[in-house]
């Protein structure tokens, strides 16, 4: 027999519109196959006379969010409104009244999923949010169900698709970041404010879920470093790639006992290895389980069908489960009581700078190096003099952060300017 259940829709933009194509095209092969019906009540929107590309019925469409949120009938709220406010208020009222929630909004779930999941148990209700990380990639499903049996130490992850689609056309191509964001933009790529994106906050909010989950303790949003494209070039993309290494934005979550380190920054990590390949739009996270060992999942991580995907099979999820469970944390509700933040990562460092050509000049910044315990793994000298200065590249090996820091800070401009400093990943 046909359970039928009936949701209201927080937004409709491009997911929201995804979702309801999704459940009218494939709702007859859910019942038949899950022996469940979708029926979607009401839609909360910003303006009720703009024009869409979905035709919803005249009385499903509604600007104030009580028809959503009060309705007796709708037992389970998807949310497509992203941000913060007023989304996490909403969210917590429908928990608050019982009815279970799917959403794809990670800034709300990364910075408040301790409220949300409180406000969630407390009711009986369901908290889904698979479409918040890397769209269609079941990456929050494997990490909560089907990789329990696993110690995971290490995460890699490409989960932006903006920055991804930016770093690889400089890349393949050599243009500069300023050209290619316009354009990006221009292919609806990039957003017209595409600041959350380039500057790593996205990437951020995703990898402060995907840790906790990984670590089981939260890993709050605050704790994770975070460093954008904006200031990648051209240049520093070629010599990475004549020493063998690709750029990418990565979303690195560590852990060694209980030291934890979070970072979203560009990258360098060998041309070889399987996220150098991960081109375009794409998304990808890269892990290490003890049992499971290395693993790769690569997928869509935006658009109107890929997130209708991840959000339709949590409806079908949350609809179909007898109890809804939720995540256990080691050190919840006080996010820093067992898990330690560790900022003084290691990792070799790709550094370029300006050098005078004269004798004694690379004895006098490898002393600076030296002075601070960093050890040198390669250094190249590239291209034509100009102005009596020739660029430097220096790889280290693995070396400490702060090390790194306080050699190149204590750098004689007289002899060498920086130019670049970009942590590379050895995997
Ligand atoms: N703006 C994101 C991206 C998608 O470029 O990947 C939504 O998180």
């Amino acid at each position: 027999m046909t359970k039928h259940i009936v949701i209201g829709f927080l937004g409709c933009g491009n997911v929201g519109s995804g979702v309801w194509r999704l459940l009218e095209g494939f709702g007859d092969a859910i019942e038949h196959r899950a022996g469940l019906r979708f029926h979607v009540k009401k839609v909360l929107v910003r303006d009720l006379t703009k024009k869409r590309d979905v035709a919803f019925p005249a009385d499903v469409l509604t600007d104030n969010p009580d028809d959503v949120l009060t309705d007796p009938e709708i037992q389970i709220v998807a949310e497509f409104l992203g941000g913060e406010e007023p989304a996490y208020k909403y969210l917590l009222r429908a928990l608050g009244a019982g009815k279970t929630v799917v959403t794809a909004n990670k800034v709300a779930f990364a910075l408040h999923w301790h409220e949300l999941q409180k406000a969630a148990k407390a009711s009986g209700a369901g908290l889904y949010y698979e479409a918040a990380v890397c769209g269609a990639i079941p990456i929050i499903h494997s990490l909560e169900e089907s990789l329990q049996a696993n110690f995971i130490d290490k995460i890699y992850g490409i989960v932006n698709g903006t920055t991804n689609y930016i770093l690889t056309r400089m890349s393949k191509n050599g243009e500069d970041y300023a050209t290619v964001l316009k354009d990006a933009q221009k292919l609806g790529l990039a957003e017209p404010d595409p600041a959350a994106d380039v500057e790593g906050l996205d990437a951020a909010y995703k990898l402060s879920i995907l840790a906790s989950l990984a670590f089981h303790g939260r890993v709050p949003f605050e704790d994770v470093y975070v460093e954008g494209i904006t200031r990648v070039g051209a240049e520093d993309i070629r010599c990475g790639q004549d020493l063998g290494y690709t750029l990418k934005l990565l979303a690195i979550a560590k852990r060694k006992g209980l030291d934890v380190e979070t970072r979203v920054h560009p990258t360098f990590i060998r041309s070889d290895h399987p996220l150098a390949n991960v081109s375009g739009s794409f998304n990808a996270v890269y892990l290490h389980g003890h049992a499971c060992k290395e693993m790769m999942f690569l997928g869509r991580g935006a658009g109107d069908m890929p997130t209708a995907s991840a959000i339709v099979s949590d409806l079908e999820r949350a609809a179909s489960v007898r109890k809804h469970l939720y995540p256990t944390f080691e050190n919840a509700p006080n996010p820093r009581v067992t898990l330690k933040n560790n900022t003084d990562w290691q990792c070799p460092f790709y550094i370029r700078m300006l050098a005078k050509d004269e004798p004694g000049v690379l004895y006098r910044i490898a002393k600076c190096f030296a002075d601070q315990g960093v050890s040198l793994a390669a250094v190249q000298q590239k291209g034509e003099q100009a102005n009596g200065r020739v660029t430097l590249v220096i790889i280290t090996h693995t070396a400490s952060e702060k090390a790194v820091q306080r050699a190149v800070t204590s750098l004689d401009g007289e002899i060498a300017t920086l130019k670049s400093i970009i942590r590379v990943e050895e995997e």
